[in-house]
């Protein structure tokens, strides 16, 4: 298992020294930490979904603190924001599913319209039990939506963190939000942050904010008519994977990193292919497969030489690439 807190070393001492304050790190070593970073994206990436979501409530601490001692690179987070505009996370738009609070149909139990102390007060956890029952614990009743702040109060600079900033057109000043939130506790220059996003507005608005952090550009390939094969990208932000030019990618790479991915769509059709792939990483961006939970598609995607994988059961991944 690798253990992704020997990566810090080279900025705990500093942040040690300023007893937790984040802002007034020398710049050679912000620089030197950021670096790091890029380097160590080079490198196979384990992305813990939601946390290690498949064993544990996702978003929660219990699924956060999970990935976390199985030595995950990335604790993945949805950002949504709060009718009092606190940073949550929280994947869904409604609270039905994933919480005791009611509404899973439109306008109903939207997160926007509830305040923090609101969502406080809602059961995270009790559901997962219902729905996973093989992996049920009692103390899971009972957990809470966290904000932003507690998950990076908790991890601090020992985990770096995969944030998306979730459906943002429902939340204006989102990428302000979240990019203060980061910049205050240091983790854009300790070189622990990646934002990604579905929507391209949003990226750009947070590189306009803080050009540091590292962007994810999500994409999602379905086939626009049932039964088509011809595929189409959710927000057409690239053509089809069987249409897309080196331009298509070279785009993207103008602003991110990499491009997030799914592998198939309604766990049926493959909508990339190896070619995709060495594709992408032709025009230098990296390429992070979401969400896969099953070993053979873990190791299908290795063979690819994908440069990281979101999962709900980092142990699955864990145990293909040690
Ligand atoms: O962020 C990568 C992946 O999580 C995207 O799908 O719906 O799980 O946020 P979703
Ligand atoms: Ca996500």
């Amino acid at each position: 298992m690798r253990l992704p807190q020997s990566r810090f070393s080279r900025v705990s001492l500093p942040f040690a020294l300023l007893g937790g304050g984040a802002l007034l790190l020398p710049l050679s070593v912000q620089a030197d930490a950021l670096q790091q970073q890029l380097d160590d994206l080079q490198d196979f990436q384990v992305i813990a979904h939601r946390g290690a979501s498949g064993y544990a409530p996702e978003q929660t601490l219990p699924a956060l603190e999970l990935a976390h001692e199985m030595g995950v690179d990335y604790l993945e987070l949805d950002i949504q924001m709060t009718a009092d505009g606190e940073l949550v996370a929280f994947h869904d738009e409604t609270l039905g599913r994933a919480t005791d609070g009611e509404g899973e149909g439109e306008g109903e139990g939207e997160l926007k319209n509830f305040t923090l102390e609101e969502l406080k007060a809602l059961d995270a956890g009790s559901w997962f039990n219902q729905a996973s029952p093989e992996y049920a614990d009692d103390a899971f009743a009972g957990e809470r939506i966290l904000t932003l702040g507690e998950v990076i109060e908790r991890f601090g600079t020992n985990a770096r963190y995969y944030l998306e900033t979730k459906s943002p057109e429902r939340y204006p000043g989102i990428e302000e939000a979240l990019v203060e939130e980061l910049e205050a506790h240091g983790l854009i220059e300790a070189g622990a942050a990646v934002i990604q996003s579905f929507s391209q507005p949003s990226l750009l608005e947070v590189q306009a904010l803080n050009d540091e952090v590292p962007l994810v550009q999500l994409v999602w390939y379905y086939p626009k008519e049932d039964g088509e094969e011809r595929l189409v990208e959710w927000t057409g932000v690239t053509p089809g994977p069987s249409e897309i030019e080196d331009a298509d990618f070279e785009a993207i790479r103008d602003y991110a990193v990499g491009i997030g991915t799914n592998l198939t769509y309604e766990d049926e059709l493959q909508v990339i292919d190896a070619a995709f792939v060495e594709q992408a990483q032709a025009n230098d961006l990296l390429v992070h497969v979401y969400t896969i939970n099953e070993a053979d598609d873990m190791q299908l995607l290795l063979d690819w030489g994908v440069d990281g994988i979101f999962t709900d059961f980092p142990d699955r991944l864990n145990a293909l690439v040690e």
